[in-house]
């Protein structure tokens, strides 16, 4: 079926490679997650549930795609992986490892360092560690904390499974994946039709526009949609809340809109579906807190599948990307129809769950501003577990200085308001302190007072949250003076 409001023929079929074939379906409901899918439908039973909510890595698959004309291979929850979102890539789950009766390497490392014990997890551990083997980066064992983040072991711990992955990750892949990797970069160049996929009929479908005049054109039509980046929130509404979605719009076919340019002001420019882990090197070249705080998104599952704009849409007052771009002063450009509006960020957020965005429209870009030479910037996020957990408090603040004096600031604070929010107060509080005065930033540290009523919750209390937003912004302070003790553990901050 062709569908009008998609400018041209779409393609009534998913297609997706698996063990070593195409698959195509041309049915199948629009909140199928991959987990199901494997589970009940291909009898794979390899891949297993825990959480099914992103956060235990018992489901993690890899999905091979071709992007930028080279084959990468990154992990993704299964659970919260909607079926669609399959179309164009290779799924590889735990079953596929092994060849010619002989265990993967990574495997074969697992048994000898008794690196599993229930056994439960392990699928998953080996599926991140397949994703790191085939990264290309070098295993170190910083690295593959970072690789196993979004990997839950209860039982065996991660000292056997780090010493299984120092050994079997050093050096170059060499597998029977690596071995046909022509052949399979081949074979996912030939699923590329860059033509709209539209599968089901206008009651319920799982849509993937190929472009961004057909995404508006099939939105306009259908307001009611839900949109999907990477689905790492709205997978959960399906497994958690239940919830029967009847039309999807999957934005990650998109041509274009994970594309990375300059603002007419020359800001750094974010598509909308640009992945959190493909951001964050670019986040990270603005500021290393921004590395930091990137490298404690979610895990590595969150960060290959969760987008930039779907961070931003979702309007959440604990997104972590939403006061760290308004402190830099980013901007929002979304598009409804053909008409095009860019607004400062902190504007979106009108209240808990309400964004200043119409029916019809969507986000198309995120922009974040670089520092100017005169500006500092700091970014700190401080959530219960260090690994894998969302933002109790954030708070990213840039100082504009002339000399050692202040005159100017922008503070902004996830945890402490029903949206991400500037500390207007503080604000204004810090202009024309000094650096070298820290009795000139103690209004500040008390205006905080005035422009938050945050909640207690299972995240934390009132008066801690309190209590830490006037820290960090001191603790801030006290760095970007250059003149205090050590703030951090670990990772010391040169004066800048
Ligand atoms: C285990 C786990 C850990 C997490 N950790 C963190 C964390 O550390 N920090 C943090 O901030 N978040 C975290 N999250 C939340 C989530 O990963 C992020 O908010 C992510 O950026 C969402 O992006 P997405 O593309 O997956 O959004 P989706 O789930 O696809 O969509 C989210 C919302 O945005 C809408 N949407 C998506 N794209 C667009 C668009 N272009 N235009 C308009 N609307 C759109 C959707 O309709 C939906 O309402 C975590 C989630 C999980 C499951
Ligand atoms: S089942 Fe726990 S992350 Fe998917
Ligand atoms: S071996 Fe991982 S939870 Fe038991």
């Amino acid at each position: 079926m062709s569908f009008e409001a998609m400018p041209t023929a779409a393609r009534n079929a998913l297609r997706f490679r698996f063990r070593g074939g195409d698959i195509a379906l041309s049915q199948f409901s629009p909140r199928a997650t991959v987990l199901d899918w494997l589970r009940e439908e291909m009898g794979a039973k390899g891949t297993k549930e825990g959480c099914a909510e992103g956060d235990c890595g018992a489901c993690t698959v890899v999905l091979a795609r071709l992007k930028g004309g080279r084959l990468t291979h990154e992990p993704f929850n299964a659970c919260i992986l909607l079926l669609g979102q399959l179309d164009g890539a290779e799924l590889i789950t735990i079953e596929d490892l092994s060849s010619d009766g002989e265990l993967h390497p990574l495997q074969e490392a697992m048994v000898e360092a008794h690196a599993s014990q229930c056994g439960f997890c392990t699928p998953g551990i080996v599926m991140s560690l397949f994703a790191g083997y085939h990264s290309g980066a070098p295993a170190t064992y910083a690295g593959l904390c970072d690789q196993l983040a979004g990997n839950l072991c209860r039982c065996t711990g991660y000292r056997p499974i780090i010493a299984a992955a120092l050994e079997s990750c050093a050096g170059d892949p060499a597998d029977h994946f690596a071995a046909t990797s022509e052949k399979r970069a081949a074979a996912l160049a030939s699923l590329d039709d860059r033509r709209d996929m539209f599968v089901g009929d206008e009651a319920a479908f799982f849509a993937a526009p190929a472009s961004v005049d057909s995404l508006a054109a099939l939105y306009a039509r259908f307001p009611d949609a839900t949109l999907v980046g990477g689905a790492t929130d709205v997978g959960l509404w399906i497994t958690k809340q239940l919830r029967d979605l009847k039309r999807v719009i999957w934005l990650g076919r998109v041509s274009g809109l994970d594309g990375v340019g300059e603002s007419a002001e020359g800001a750094l420019s974010l598509g909308a579906t640009l992945t959190l882990e493909d951001a964050a090197p670019l986040l990270g070249a603005i500021h290393p807190d921004l590395s930091e705080l990137m490298r404690r998104f979610g895990s590595k599952q969150v960060r290959a599948s969760g987008t930039v704009g779907g961070n931003i849409a979702n309007g959440s007052p604990i997104g972590d990307l939403a006061p760290a771009l308004i402190a830099l002063g980013g901007k929002v450009v979304l598009r409804k129809g053909d008409k095009t509006r860019a607004l400062p960020l902190e504007d979106f957020f009108i209240a808990y769950g309400k964004q200043d965005r119409g029916p019809g429209e969507f986000v198309l870009a995120v922009e974040a501003p670089r520092l100017a030479a005169h500006q500092r910037y700091r970014a700190f996020k401080v959530s219960k577990r260090f690994d894998e957990d969302i933002s109790a408090v954030m708070l990213a603040i840039r100082v504009d200085l002339d000399g050692r004096r202040i005159l100017g600031a922008r503070i902004a604070c996830g945890g402490m308001a029903a949206t991400p929010k500037r500390a207007a107060q503080a604000e204004k509080a810090l202009i024309g302190a000094s650096l070298d005065a820290p009795s000139s930033w103690r209004a500040a540290r008390e205006a905080i007072g005035e422009d938050f009523t945050p909640l207690t919750d299972m995240r934390a209390t009132a008066a801690y949250r309190m209590t830490v937003a006037a820290n960090l912004l001191e603790k801030a302070l006290i760095e970007i003076s250059g003149a205090g003790a050590p703030t951090r553990i670990g990772m010391l901050h040169a004066a800048e």
